[in-house]
């Protein structure tokens, strides 16, 4: 367990929903709806966070959730009560997960790759428990390649990386790294708020 990150994010809890649960949450909310409808069979959701992204999941589904952080699933219980289906919430370490190969049909992710400390292995290690075939779907902010963005957000991230996330994630090219098939990206705002679809190749 990487308990520099767990700190980190356990500190960031309590102001969560505060910073992140307002403005771009409401803006982001038909684009979730939209990607977390492809939901079916056994999924693994990294990370869940406080569970602002609970509301937009379908109903009925069954889904084994983690994060690092025991602080943030301990807000997100409340939310995790109030799905109509079943989370299983367990405090995890994407680079260490305990779950056998080939386990989960689809896994998802939510501006989480901004935040996982080693992007590639953590993306290797949803691999290994994707099935062969198995799709990854992301919401991920990302850097941007177009100027100032990119100089702004590197900037940025010296300061946001101490106390959450990074904010110039090369995050497809990363997926590609880890040795996922991408299929689809699209742009939402700029090119740094971005759904993902890769395949774990047969
Ligand atoms: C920016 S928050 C996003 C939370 C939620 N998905 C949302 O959009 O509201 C990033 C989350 O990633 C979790 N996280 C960071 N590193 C992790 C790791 N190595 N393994 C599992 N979770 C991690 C943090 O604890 C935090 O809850």
């Amino acid at each position: 367990m990487d308990k520099y990150t767990q700190k980190k994010w356990d500190k960031a809890a309590p102001h969560f929903d505060m910073m992140a649960g307002g403005g771009a949450e409401k803006r982001w909310k038909p684009f979730k709806e939209t990607l977390f409808s492809n939901m079916e069979g056994n999924i693994l959701f990294l990370a869940l966070g406080t569970g602002l992204d609970i509301p937009t999941f379908p109903k009925g589904k069954n889904i084994s959730a983690i994060d690092i952080s025991p602080r943030m699933l301990e807000l997100a219980q409340a939310r995790i009560d109030e799905y109509d289906g079943s989370i299983t919430a367990e405090v995890m370490d994407v680079h260490d997960l305990k779950y056998a190969d080939r386990y989960f049909d689809q896994v998802f992710t939510s501006c989480t790759f901004c935040s996982v400390p080693n992007p590639i292995e953590g993306l290797k290690s949803l691999k290994r428990v994707l099935k062969p075939g198995g799709d990854l779907y992301m919401f991920e902010h990302t850097g941007s390649k177009y100027y100032p963005f990119k100089v702004m957000m590197d900037l940025m991230t010296q300061l946001s990386k101490r106390l959450g996330p990074d904010m110039n994630r090369t995050t497809v090219a990363n997926v590609a790294a880890a040795g996922f098939e991408v299929l689809e990206v699209n742009n939402l705002f700029l090119d740094v708020v971005k759904t993902i679809k890769c395949r774990n190749p047969k």
